[in-house]
C-alpha cells in the first residue's frame, strides 16, 4: 500500500485538530501526508502549525481582511482544485466545519477523489446555528467516503441520516491527542503579561469569535465580564482576542484599560493550554474549547444558544449560558463562589471526547478502508 493523503487545513482549529493525524501519517508506513494549507487564516494558522513543527507542502494564502464567505469558498474551491490536479492524492482529509472544510471536500468530490471527514456527524439541529458551520459540516459529510465520528452520539446522527455504518468509525476527537501532546511541552507561559499574575489570584479565560456573537451579543459578554470583575476580588480576565476585526473592535472599545483585564493577541497553543489549566473558569463560544475544557476538567460557560457538542453538557464541564449578561454573571459568580457547585460540575464530567488515540484510530481506519477497496473511484475503478 502506498497512499498519498492530502490533509487540508485552513484555520487555527483545523491546524490543531489535524496536526495529530499528520504526525501519525508521518510515522506510519504506506500512508504519506501531503499538507495543503488554504491560508483561510494567516498568522493564526502558521502559529498553530509551527507548534507541531508542520510546514505545509503548499499554501494558497487566500486570506484577506474581512473576507466574505463567497470569497473564501470560491478561492478555496479553485485553489485546492488546482493543487489536487497536480498532486493527485489517493485521499483528501478535511476537518470540522469551516468554509475551507466544505470547499476542499467539494474540490476533491469534483475530481472523484475520496474524502475523509475528521470530526464528522456533529449536529446542532439548526442549519443556521452556528452559521455557516452547521451547513458546512452537513455538506462535507454528504460528499465524504470515510466518516470519522468523534463520539457515539455523532455516529448515531449519521446513522439517523441514512449513512452506511461501514463508512463510519468512532475515533474520539483529535483535539484530545493535540492537547495531551501539548500539555507535556508546556512549562511556564512565554507571554510576560501572563507571568505577572500573582499566584494567589484566580484567572477567568475568555474567548469569543463566532458570527452569532458579533455586535450586541459581544457587548453583552463584555458588560458581563466587567460586572464579574467588579464583584470578585483577586480575579483576572485573560482575553486572547481573535484576529477578526469584527471581534477586535468591540473588545478593544469595551475592555481596553479595565483593571485586571489582559487583552492580548491570540496565544500560541502552549500558552493557551497553560491559561486553560491555570484558569478557574472559562467563558467561550468556541467549539474546540468545550472539548478541551472537559478533558482537563475546567468549567466552561458556553456563550451560545445551542451546541453541537452535547456531550460537553451531559458528560463534561460545560454549561450553556447564551449571550444574556445577567445569566453569564449569575452562572459565573455561582461557580466562582461555591466550592460545592464547582466540584459538582467537575465530578460529573468524564472523557466523552476520548483519551488521546483518535489519530491512531483514524490512520488505522484509512488503511482498513484502502484494503477493503473503499477508496476506489466508484465510477472509474481507480483514480490514478
Ligand atoms: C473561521 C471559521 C469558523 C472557525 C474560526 C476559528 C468559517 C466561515 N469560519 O472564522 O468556523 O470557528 O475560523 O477561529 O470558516 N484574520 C486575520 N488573521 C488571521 C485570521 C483571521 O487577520 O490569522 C481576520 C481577517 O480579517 C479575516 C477575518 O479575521 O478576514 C475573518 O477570518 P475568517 O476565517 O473568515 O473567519 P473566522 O471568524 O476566523
Ligand atoms: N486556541 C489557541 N489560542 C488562543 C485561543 C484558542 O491556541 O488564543 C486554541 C484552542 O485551544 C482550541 C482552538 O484554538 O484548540 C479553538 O479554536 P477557535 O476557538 O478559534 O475555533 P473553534 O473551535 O470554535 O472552531
Amino acid at each position: 500500500m502506498d497512499l498519498l493523503t492530502c490533509c487540508v487545513v485552513g484555520t487555527r482549529p483545523e491546524a490543531i485538530k489535524m496536526a495529530p493525524v499528520i504526525m501519525e501519517l508521518r510515522k506510519e508506513c504506506g500512508v504519506h501526508p501531503y499538507v495543503l494549507a488554504t491560508g483561510q487564516h494567516a498568522e493564526m494558522l502558521r502559529q498553530s502549525l509551527s507548534f507541531f513543527q508542520i510546514l505545509p507542502d503548499a499554501d494558497l494564502a487566500i486570506m484577506k481582511d474581512r473576507q466574505s464567505l463567497d470569497y473564501i469558498t470560491a478561492s478555496v474551491l479553485s485553489g485546492v482544485g488546482e493543487v489536487l490536479d497536480k498532486v493527485r492524492p489517493d485521499l483528501v482529509l478535511v476537518h470540522g466545519d469551516t468554509s475551507t472544510t466544505f470547499a476542499s471536500a467539494l474540490a476533491a468530490f469534483y475530481r472523484r477523489i475520496p474524502v475523509g471527514h475528521v470530526e464528522a456527524g456533529l449536529r446542532s439541529g439548526n442549519l443556521y446555528l452556528p452559521f455557516p458551520e452547521e451547513a458546512n459540516r452537513l455538506l462535507a459529510d454528504r460528499i465524504s467516503t470515510l466518516l470519522f465520528a468523534p463520539t457515539e452520539w455523532a455516529k448515531d446522527n449519521l446513522l439517523a441520516e441514512g449513512y452506511d455504518a461501514f463508512k463510519i468509525w468512532v475515533t474520539g476527537n483529535t483535539v484530545i491527542d493535540a492537547l495531551l501532546w501539548g500539555i507535556e511541552r508546556v512549562k511556564s507561559p512565554s507571554l510576560p503579561e501572563l507571568k505577572q499574575i500573582p499566584e494567589s489570584d484566580r484567572i477567568l479565560l475568555l474567548t469569543a469569535h463566532r458570527r452569532e456573537s458579533w455586535g450586541e451579543p459581544l457587548y453583552a459578554i463584555c458588560r458581563a465580564l466587567r460586572q464579574i470583575l467588579a464583584e470578585e476580588s483577586g480575579l483576572w480576565a485573560v482575553i486572547p482576542v481573535h484576529k477578526n476585526p469584527a471581534v477586535r473592535e468591540i473588545m478593544a472599545k469595551e475592555l481596553y484599560g479595565v483593571s485586571k483585564v489582559i487583552l492580548c493577541e491570540p496565544l500560541d497553543y502552549p500558552d493557551f493550554i497553560w491559561a486553560m489549566k491555570r484558569s478557574t473558569l472559562i467563558l467561550s463560544d468556541s467549539g474546540g474549547i468545550q472539548e478541551e475544557a472537559t478533558a482537563i476538567k475546567k468549567p466552561v460557560l458556553v456563550l451560545r444558544e445551542v451546541t453541537e457538542r452535547p456531550e460537553a453538557l451531559n458528560n463534561g464541564t460545560a454549561i450553556l449560558v447564551g449571550h444574556d449578561t445577567e445569566k453569564i454573571v449569575e452562572e459565573s459568580l455561582r461557580l466562582l463562589r461555591s466550592n460545592e457547585a464547582y466540584e459538582e460540575l467537575v465530578e460529573r464530567s468524564g472523557y466523552p471526547f476520548g483519551t488521546g488515540d483518535a489519530a491512531k484510530k483514524i490512520v488505522a481506519a484509512i488503511k482498513e478502508a484502502a484494503q477493503k477497496g473503499y477508496l476506489r473511484d466508484v465510477l472509474g475503478g481507480g483514480i490514478k
